[in-house]
């Protein structure tokens, strides 16, 4: 997609939500960003959006370490920056044995966090209150804000395979309204501290 597509995607998008204050923001490798605004209203996600996510979710879940880790792989790859985010993987001489451990531990985790909002869609201030912890906790280990939301682009992409014969345009909206609102209760967390 050109740059100026993808712009105008983002714009689109943040009028659509009724947010006009949003300014953009282009980095040296042309990833666009919104600067977050704290005070918009959470992204919604509908009932339907809710069933096909958990039904997506049974799927994925036998799969759920291979989906981790080729998310993260393909985030290194496309924003090597976000590797150096990663404090326990900046150590000199981790061997590529100790490296794929890490990088496994990390990808599982995230699996876990997604596992956890999927079953807490149907208790919003629960799944809130989980993501905004985790956004404090993400400040407090240097990660940029900006750096969260290339996460679900990322994850999208790994799980499509594996969904391959039931994937429409209603199921990449859905997956991506999740990731807008985890990354949102996780933006609002790190810009409260
Ligand atoms: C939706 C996106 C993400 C989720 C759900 C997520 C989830 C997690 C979880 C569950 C942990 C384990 C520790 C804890 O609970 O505090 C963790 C640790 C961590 N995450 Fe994330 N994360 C996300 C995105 C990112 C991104 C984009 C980065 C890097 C730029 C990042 C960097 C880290 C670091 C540095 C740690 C601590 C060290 C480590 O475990 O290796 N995370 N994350």
């Amino acid at each position: 997609m050109s740059l100026l597509k993808r712009i105008k995607k983002c714009l689109t998008g943040a009028n659509q939500t009724g947010d006009n204050q949003s300014s953009v923001m282009i980095s040296k490798n042309k990833d666009i960003f919104i600067r977050f605004d704290p005070q918009k209203t959470a992204p919604e996600i509908s009932e339907r959006e809710v069933e096909i996510l958990k039904d997506c979710w049974n799927i994925v879940q036998r799969d759920v370490a291979k989906v981790g880790i080729i998310s993260f792989v393909g985030l290194f790859e496309t924003h090597p920056e976000v590797h150096d985010a990663f404090m326990s993987f900046r150590v000199v001489n981790t061997s590529d044995t100790e490296y794929s451990a890490i990088l496994r531990a990390h990808a599982l985790r995230v699996m876990g966090t997604v596992d956890k909002c999927i079953y807490r869609l149907d208790n919003r201030d629960k799944l809130r209150e989980l993501m905004t912890e985790m956004g404090i906790r993400h400040k407090n280990y240097s990660v940029k804000t900006k750096f969260i939301d290339l996460m679900g682009p990322q994850f999208i992409s790994s799980i499509k395979p594996h969904l391959e014969t039931v994937w429409t345009d209603e199921h990449e909206k859905a997956w991506d309204n999740l990731f807008k609102l985890m990354c949102y209760y996780m933006r609002k967390g790190m810009c409260s501290i």
